[in-house]
């Protein structure tokens, strides 16, 4: 099996994970939260969103969750900015990582961000002219690659299109969203396949809801075509609110244990992501979603009994 010596873990759980959380999380459990992550050895970890707080309240706290972190060298704090409006108050937070959202289906993209796909990367064009002055990163996310809550299939010339219309803007790296897990190994290949014959594929991440279980499978399934970013939510956080019934991204923890269980580096460390998952989770009052860590959980309680 060919597959990458080194992958980059994005670790999205205080975004994509407490996004889709019911009752608001103090921000100092997301503080505690971010700053457990960054002990970890992950190096991206994507913090809050600047969006609107009457469609996504969780977020409301954003400039309080960037100013309680604490920063450690070598770990990007990126944060979701929609159009100018949230690039303004990331930048006046202190966001030095930015990321730009768009769909391949419009029907997503005008529940999202209430804007055609067209509209939004009008939107982004000014973002990206901002951000590179500040040399600020941006990353770029297509959302609904394999398939669309409300538009059912999704062309695979659409998903190419757009990732390479954010790519031309500028964006340093294009995540390729599975928003409702619907994927399978062998659609997910042919997606990355289409892509690439237009982004060059050391700029492409994969995001892959585990709504179907399939998440894994899937990430498998392009690690053998090269790419070597994968985005992941702690203890399976998460979800999109705007794609009803769609859970939260691959657990970390299980990607993680699948990366070391293929050779692979990371520069991650299990027991301490294990271990902010555990914290999160025992916030939340539920079960983790990583299935490693409730593996290892009930291994550790029976070798104490
Ligand atoms: P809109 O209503 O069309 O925009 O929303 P608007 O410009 O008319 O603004 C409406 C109000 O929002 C105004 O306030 C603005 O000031 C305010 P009012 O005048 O009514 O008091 N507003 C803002 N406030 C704070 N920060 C901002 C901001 N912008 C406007 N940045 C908008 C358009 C894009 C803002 C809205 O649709 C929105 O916030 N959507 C959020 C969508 C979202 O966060 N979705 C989840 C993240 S995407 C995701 O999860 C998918 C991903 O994980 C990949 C995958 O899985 O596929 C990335
Ligand atoms: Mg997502």
């Amino acid at each position: 099996m060919r597959v990458p010596k080194r992958v980059k873990m994005v670790e999205v759980g205080p975004r994509d994970g407490l996004q889709n959380e019911q009752a608001i999380v103090p921000t100092e459990v997301k503080v505690e939260l971010i700053n457990r992550l960054s002990a970890t050895g992950l190096s991206v970890i994507e913090s809050t969103s600047f969006v609107s707080p009457k469609w996504v309240p969780q977020m409301a706290d954003n400039a309080q969750v960037m100013a309680g972190i604490t920063r450690r060298p070598g770990v990007s704090y990126p944060v979701l900015v929609p159009g100018m409006q949230g690039f303004e108050a990331a930048v006046a937070a202190g966001a030095r990582e930015l990321a730009v959202f768009t769909a391949a289906s419009e029907a997503f993209c005008q529940h999202n961000i209430n804007c055609s796909i067209a509209q939004s990367l009008e939107r982004f064009a000014p973002v990206m002219e901002a951000a590179h002055q500040r040399t600020i990163k941006v990353r770029g996310y297509v959302s609904c690659v394999l398939g669309c809550p409300y538009q059912g299939e999704v062309p695979l010339e659409t998903v190419a299109d757009v990732s390479q219309r954010l790519l031309e803007l500028g964006c340093y790296e294009i995540s390729l969203g599975d928003t409702i897990g619907r994927g399978t190994p062998a659609k997910a290949q042919a997606m990355v396949k289409a892509v690439a014959a237009r982004v060059p594929r050391r700029r492409l991440a994969v995001h892959f809801h585990d709504t179907y279980g399939q998440a894994l499978a899937n990430i498998l399934a392009v690690l053998e075509l090269g790419i070597s970013v994968v985005d992941s939510s702690v203890a399976g956080l998460g979800g999109c609110p705007y794609a009803k019934g769609a859970t939260g991204n691959v657990a970390s923890e299980d990607l993680l244990c699948m990366l070391n269980g293929l050779g692979i580096e990371t520069g991650v460390d299990l027991t301490r992501l294990i271990a902010a998952g555990l914290y999160i989770s025992s916030y939340l009052g539920r079960p983790t979603g990583s299935k490693v860590a409730r593996a290892l959980g009930q291994e550790m309680t029976l070798e104490n009994t």
